[in-house]
């Protein structure tokens, strides 16, 4: 069994659109797309203003964030509503740093060029880190628009004191680059639907040994498991995955414990205290009576392989683990609820997830699934074919109660 630590790429799978206005503070901002993507793992879209351009070449940011820093509202290529679609994409705008001028528009649902029209668009998950000269920020037009943007749930970042560029001293400068990245991490994982929870999620199959080289699995391939684990890292949960063999590109910051048969992995889940259990893996359910240490020779191989019915790891980890909310998988051709609904009551589950195999696109191997979710309190919810991410997220929804 080996674990392999999480790490600080906080921030995977979340998309940040950066807004950058004219402000000498600009500079601090080549640092923040760096410690943004390269640190915590976000994906960064910059869009500048016309000022900002004379303060720094886009040049800079293109090559810190890999991708096209966008300026022009009216730029070819693509198509007329960017605005929306980039204001609709985005997790999070962050104007750093937002000059005196961004947030007057801003208050005043000025849209005159990329970057206020898209903060129009998307101004529902704003967070502002103001930088501009000491009698700027205190003139009373400017201290009234801040006051305004909090007042409609827009967030701020405090400006520090100090010396500023303009050799005033005072109040206006940019917040450092680790309060902004805090700022945004507090933003963007401080509001998910499981934020403080601890959530284990299994995947993949089992493989249990007959001998040295053979033995006997299943065709899962761990994607659901791994797409709700990303889900779950999204809504602010401490995640650990438990998986089988399988060959997935695992983000480096969930925590991850491989193991290869049903023993092992009851072992590694019965270490784990959690508040939600998504159980995707497809448990092996026979195990060999024993395994043989050697590769078992083809003349000599049993006509017969004695099996047994492998540990049920679910219904371990509820005895040792009552108040866990646990979500299990069922796997089902035929009879599909009344199977689903036996097993969720054997095995003392709150859902049960179905999965029919035979339905197009659904179950083992595919990007895509197609799942009935059933609660223990008699509820029931159709899913229709989506991404496994997509499903996820509606699990998760379903299962927190949150919606679906
Ligand atoms: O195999 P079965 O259909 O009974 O599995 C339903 C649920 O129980 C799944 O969530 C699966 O991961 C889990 N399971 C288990 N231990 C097993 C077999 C299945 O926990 N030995």
């Amino acid at each position: 069994m080996t674990k392999s630590k999480g790490n600080p790429l906080r921030l995977k799978g979340f998309k940040i659109l950066l807004g950058l206005t004219g402000g000498i503070a600009i500079y601090k901002a080549a640092d923040l797309v760096r410690r943004l993507t390269v640190d915590y793992g976000a994906e960064v879209q910059v869009v500048m203003t016309a000022s900002a351009q004379k303060f720094m070449s886009p040049l800079v940011f293109e090559a810190l964030s890999g991708k096209p820093v966008l300026t022009h509202l009216f730029s070819g290529g693509f198509v007329g509503t960017r605005h929306i679609s980039l204001a609709k994409e985005a997790d999070l705008i962050l104007i750093a740093p937002a000059s005196a001028n961004i947030i007057a528009k801003t208050v005043h649902g000025i849209a005159d060029d990329l970057l206020s029209t898209i903060i129009l668009a998307g101004w529902h998950k704003m967070l502002f880190a103001p930088a501009m000269n000491v009698n700027m920020l205190e003139n009373p037009a400017t201290r009234t628009n801040i006051e305004k943007l909090m007042k409609r749930g827009v967030s701020i970042i405090n400006p520090g004191e100090g010396l500023l560029a303009c050799h005033d001293e005072g109040k206006g400068k940019m917040a450092s680059v680790a309060e902004i990245c805090e700022a945004v991490e507090a933003k963007l994982l401080g509001q998910g639907l499981l934020t403080g929870k601890k959530v284990v999620v299994t995947a993949g199959p089992t493989r249990e040994k007959i001998d040295a080289v053979r033995y006997i699995s299943n065709y899962s391939t761990g994607k659901m498991g791994l797409a709700l684990a990303m889900e779950a890292k999204k809504e602010g949960a401490q995640v650990t995955l438990i998986t089988g063999p399988v060959s997935l590109d695992i983000p480096r910051d969930i925590d991850t414990v491989k193991v290869e048969s049903a023993r092992e992995m009851l072992k590694a889940l019965l270490n784990q205290a959690a508040d939600y259990l998504y159980m995707s893996a497809a448990v092996e359910d026979i195990v060999p009576e024993e395994i043989i240490h050697r590769k078992l020779k083809k003349e000599f191989l049993p006509n017969v392989i004695p099996v047994k019915k492998a540990p049920d790891i679910v219904s371990a980890f509820r005895k040792k683990f009552p108040d866990t909310k646990i979500t299990g998988f069922s796997v089902e051709i035929e009879q599909g609820k009344e199977n689903s609904l036996y097993k969720m009551e054997t095995k003392g589950l709150d859902f049960i997830i179905w999965n029919n195999p035979e339905t197009e696109g659904a179950a083992f191997g595919h990007d895509t699934n197609e799942v009935t979710v059933f609660s223990r309190e008699g509820k029931e919810w159709f899913l229709p074919k989506d991404t496994k991410r997509n499903i996820a997220s509606r699990i998760i929804k379903i299962t927190t109660g949150t919606g679906a």
